[in-house]
């Protein structure tokens, strides 16, 4: 098991001002400040300000869930990485239901991510194939491109500080929601390190982030976080639920307290 466990609660378009406070404040009353796991928590854009007033830093980071590649500009409805520097340590880039509804290519991804790295926010790059691809033994295809493509405007330095997470679109609870098995996602993030590895050497490799998400909750979380090589999840539905949030985190403790 990881270090340090890294758990991202993906809150997507959910939770308005309010709704958000309430359960940061939930979470902030039950979680514990632990030098073993790191809870980031992405709200939406709207929310981020007002959550990071409130926000116990010792116990959280935020992240934001998108950006707009360019620092400024005449591009209404957009905000950029820039606008969101001094607010969130991570952003979300890549996400299948940006690739998939919002039409992000691999070239928006890369950019984003240098946008990011430009702006000192360590990048969530998303990667992963849809059923179709895995269908058609693609799967290693489709990973390659995304991820070589999106780390090409960077150094081995930068790649090594960043997180990358694997999810499959077909085990995402809300596209088909199909059960990963542990040895699937293990290949998959294998597969990924071993990229970064030939691409950026084996310092880099060692030191990126590597996290599994779709469909984890609290009930089968620990059978993800056993896989060696993970170094944390990225929670959609159950990030907003207090209690599978909470109990997947309590489940990343307990792993620690028996690894030690
Ligand atoms: P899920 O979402 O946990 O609801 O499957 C994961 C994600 O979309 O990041």
């Amino acid at each position: 098991m990881s270090d340090r466990t890294l758990i991202v609660g993906n809150w997507k378009m959910h939770l308005n001002v309010s709704q958000a406070s309430l359960l940061l404040h939930r979470l902030q009353e039950r979680i514990r400040i632990s030098s073993d796991i790191e809870v980031v928590l992405a709200p939406s854009m709207l929310v981020l300000q007002p959550l990071s007033v409130r926000l116990d830093r010792r116990k959280f980071r935020l992240a934001a869930q998108n950006a707009y590649a360019t620092d400024e500009g005449a591009f209404t409805g957009e905000v950029s990485f820039t606008m969101l520097r001094d607010l969130v340590h991570y952003v979300i880039i890549g996400h299948s239901e940006r690739r998939i509804y919002f039409h992000e290519d691999l070239k928006t991804v890369r950019a984003k991510v240098a946008a990011a790295v430009r702006n000192e926010i360590t990048p969530i790059l998303c990667v992963g194939e849809t059923k179709e691809e895995r269908k058609n033994g693609e799967t290693r295809k489709v990973l390659h491109d995304q991820v070589t493509t999106a780390l090409a405007d960077l150094t081995a330095k930068e790649v090594q500080d960043m997180v990358i997470a694997y999810e499959p679109v077909w085990a995402i609870s809300t596209f088909q929601g199909i059960l990963a098995k542990p040895d699937e996602a293990q290949q998959a993030m294998d597969y990924i390190r071993d990229q970064v590895k030939q691409l950026y050497g084996p310092k880099a490799a060692k030191n990126v982030r590597i996290l599994y998400g779709g469909s984890v909750d609290d009930q089968i979380v620990g059978g993800y976080l056993a896989i060696p090589g993970c170094d944390g999840v990225l929670v959609g539905g159950a990030s907003i639920n207090y209690h599978k949030f909470s109990g997947i985190i309590d489940t990343a403790y307990r792993l620690h307290r028996k690894a030690d």
